[in-house]
């Protein structure tokens, strides 16, 4: 599904090592070799490279820094690559892993020479089960090749929870635990961390150490004829919703957002638009903002990890935010009462809204959550629904009120939008079955249409209402 550029995404999957090796594959690893930490990590920054797990992180900044905290006694360095993909209307990691796996693989092992990583896990969710097995099958290639590095990496399969593919909740899932954030980022304290060794561990996207891969192997100039200054190359980007032609595009950082959703993905009508659940909603006056981090935070919103859900005009604008808040109402682990009781709180109004039950001043009260759900949060998780409930209300205010004044049932009609498959051929997307009965505990409910159970989490001392 590649538009104009195919640094990632191959005309044609790459089925074997040795067709990744006639097409350059393995130039990389070897040119890691010869620059040592310091020449890749100058490459990395003259090419400009940013994360594309979200936070458009420099690649960089992030390897000299574990580097030097190991170098300076601070133990040895782990990396983790994050195969989560736990974001709504995002796709691009397993379409990636599918389809070249083993430029990928290869990043992890220039990760591995360039940090002085002594180990690597790729946290991959369990219910992944194909690119499960495309990873399983590539890596046992490489390994019979001889590639030493490999010998060092570790698949480690994980929960379906949004929180394994934050970070430090990823590494707790690699020590065996629940995937809860901690206090500490990553690279200060990493995996086996104790009180006289850091062990930094640093954490990057399957799609960012692809193009590392690239980079090292093509150079920096290269990779910067794609993009612009302050986000150089390509992104893969995932397109779902009402869209004719919903897929997953390798474009050039800088193509407009409206190329993407309207001339590629076939959308028509829209009227809100949502990069992931993190970022402030995107209405129609933003759409002909450059793809690239700088100017989406500077539209207001933000690039995410390049997925869109489109909605066009047909859409109650109630039932959007709904599906939302409450897949961050559910998702929440609770270790941070404001976060949990929070997002709860406003998904529950949101759904007294659908119902036509609701009343103005539970208008005011949703806004007045947006200010507290954050309180002491340990991760960006409520950052995200402060940001998208407060930047949706604002966007469509005269919807709310009219829908409230009304009184009457929206449809409430939508899926949540994890994207289990899409067909490549079809464009038929496939949506998380059953996730409309996922509860606040993390179990599923046998119930139609499986409503949140509140009780377990209520706690008037902490609800702003009180
Ligand atoms: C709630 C939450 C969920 C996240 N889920 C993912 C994910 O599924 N995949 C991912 O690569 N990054 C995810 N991230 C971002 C990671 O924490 C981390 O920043 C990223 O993997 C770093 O990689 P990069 O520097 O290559 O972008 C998530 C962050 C948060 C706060
Ligand atoms: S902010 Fe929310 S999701 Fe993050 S650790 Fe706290 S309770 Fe869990």
């Amino acid at each position: 599904m590649t538009v104009d550029t195919d640094r990632l995404l191959p005309s044609t999957p790459v089925t074997s090592l040795a067709d990744h090796l006639d097409a350059g594959g393995g130039r990389g690893l070897e040119r890691a070799r010869v620059l040592g930490t310091d020449g890749v990590c100058d490459l990395l920054e003259d090419a400009g490279l940013r994360g594309r797990g979200g936070a458009g992180f420099p690649t960089a900044r992030k390897w000299r820094g574990v580097a030097t905290t190991a170098r300076e006694g601070g133990g040895t360095v782990t990396l983790v690559a994050n195969a989560a993909e736990g974001e709504p209307g995002t796709y691009k990691d397993r379409t990636l892993i599918e389809q070249q796996p083993y430029a990928f693989l290869e990043g992890m092992c220039i990760a591995l020479e360039a940090t002085g990583a002594a180990t690597a896990h790729i946290g991959i969710k369990e219910k992944f089960t194909t690119p499960v097995e495309r990873l399983r099958r590539a890596l046992g290639e490489i390994r019979e090749a001889g590639w030493a590095h490999a010998e060092r990496i570790e698949i480690v399969t994980g929960p379906d929870a949004y929180l394994f593919g934050e970070e430090s909740a990823m590494l707790e899932v690699i020590e065996g635990n629940l995937p809860m954030p901690r206090i500490v980022k990553p690279f200060e304290a990493g995996l086996a961390a104790s009180t006289t060794e850091a062990h930094p561990t640093v954490v990057n996207n399957v799609e960012t150490l692809s193009h590392v891969t690239a980079i090292l192997a093509r150079g920096a100039a290269w990779f910067r004829e794609a993009g612009t200054e302050d986000s150089p190359g390509t992104m893969l980007f995932t397109v779902v919703g009402d869209v004719q032609s919903p897929g997953v595009y390798e474009l050039a950082l800088g193509t407009p957002l409206r190329t993407l959703l309207t001339d590629v993905a076939g959308a028509e009508d829209i009227k809100a638009v949502y990069s992931g659940v993190s970022n402030a909603v995107i209405t129609e006056a933003m759409l002909d903002t450059p793809l690239c981090f700088d100017r989406m935070q500077e539209s207001g919103s933000g690039l995410g990890s390049g997925g869109f859900v489109v909605y066009d005009h047909s859409r109650a604008i109630v039932d959007v935010l709904s599906v939302l808040v409450r897949f961050l109402a559910v998702e929440s682990c609770g270790q941070c009462n404001a976060c949990k009781l929070g997002n709860s709180a406003m998904a529950e109004l949101l759904a007294t809204v659908q119902r036509g039950e609701a009343e103005q001043t539970d208008l005011e009260t949703l806004l007045r959550w947006t200010h507290t759900v954050t309180d002491q949060n340990r991760c960006y998780l409520p950052v995200g629904s402060q940001i998208m409930v407060g930047s949706t209300v604002e966007a469509f205010v005269d919807e709310f009120v009219a829908t409230v004044q009304a009184g009457e049932p929206t449809p409430a009609d939508l899926p949540t939008p994890l994207v289990e498959h899409i067909d490549e051929d079809t464009g038929e997307v496939t949506y998380h079955e059953r996730y409309h009965r996922k509860q606040l505990d993390w179990s599923y409910s046998d119930e139609e249409p499986g409503e949140l159970r509140l009780e377990a989490i209520r706690d008037p001392a902490v609800s702003p209402q009180e």
